[in-house]
């Protein structure tokens, strides 16, 4: 597991911006797995701005995201304002701005009339394009990696999901309140990628940014293994990339150690 410190959000942004860069370039057809919520939006501007500015190329470029909320959904050629769902996210902070193609991006779809089907299918296509080789994620409050709650499987797949009462509070302050939607009429129920799903991707890329993040994070990268904190699992993950500014890097008891390893990787360009 490489623990990047970085000063502040814009500087993580770029950081996690370059891998994914670095991934696309190194081969153009590849499976990003895309993340929503506030932190991955600096990440997708650094995105926007290589592809407008330094010709970053995404026509070749597939992509899965995480999750969306059950009951909400949009069609992504046609997106409305008032609209929360991850899919309208993804259309206004990514998709819109960039030249993958239509058909080539996927968000699992909040109105499907038959959601277990559908989390099989999402499953399935993820695996017919080979699998992911570079997973964006973010952290929840609780410690979630997409939207898997405390007590999911570590062998989970794509699955339905009750949000905890954290995340549905954490959610509806960025996100809902400003639409004006009560708190109680946003989606409790969501689809997830599941935490099996994210340890079979080739690379696993997870941003945290801002004091409130500090102890779980901490606790996903020191503590013990446990499906109470999800984000926990990427410890079992091969090669694990975990990019943080400095205040959601302030409860790490090694933080030395991690900029030693840095520092010795960029020395012998590792
Ligand atoms: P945030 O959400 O980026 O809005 O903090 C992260 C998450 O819930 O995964």
């Amino acid at each position: 597991m490489d623990v990047l410190i970085r000063k502040n959000y814009d500087e993580i942004s770029r950081t996690a911006a370059n891998i994914i860069a670095e991934q696309i370039s190194m081969n153009s057809k590849c499976i990003l797995g895309l993340a929503t919520g506030s932190t991955p939006i600096g990440t997708y501007k650094e995105l926007i701005r290589q592809h407008k500015e330094e010709n970053l190329d995404f026509s070749k470029v597939t992509s899965f995201n995480l999750d969306e909320y059950l009951g909400i959904s949009i069609d992504l050629d046609k997106p409305y304002n008032e609209d929360q769902s991850y899919a309208r996210y993804m259309w206004e902070e990514l998709f819109k701005h960039i030249n993958i193609k239509k058909g080539n991006y996927y968000v699992p779809d909040g109105l499907t009339e038959d959601p277990l089907k559908h989390c099989e299918w999402y499953e399935a296509q993820i695996k017919k394009a080979g699998g992911i080789d570079i997973q964006l994620l973010g952290i929840g409050g609780d410690g979630h990696v997409g939207f898997n709650e405390p007590g999911t499987s570590f062998n989970s797949k794509t699955h339905i999901t009750a949000l905890t009462k954290q995340t549905l509070d954490d959610n509806y302050e960025l996100f809902y309140k400003k639409s004006g939607i009560p708190r109680e009429k946003m989606p409790h129920f969501a689809i997830t990628i599941g935490i099996g799903t994210i340890l079979d991707s080739r690379h696993a890329l997870l941003i945290a940014s801002g004091k409130r993040k500090a102890d779980i994070v901490a606790e996903a990268i020191e503590g013990p293994l446990t499906s109470q904190i999800t984000s926990t699992s990427l410890q079992l993950h091969p090669k694990v990339t975990i990019v943080l500014d400095e205040d959601a890097a302030s409860s790490l008891k090694r933080i030395k150690h991690y900029k030693h390893v840095e520092n010795l990787k960029k020395k012998f360009s590792l």
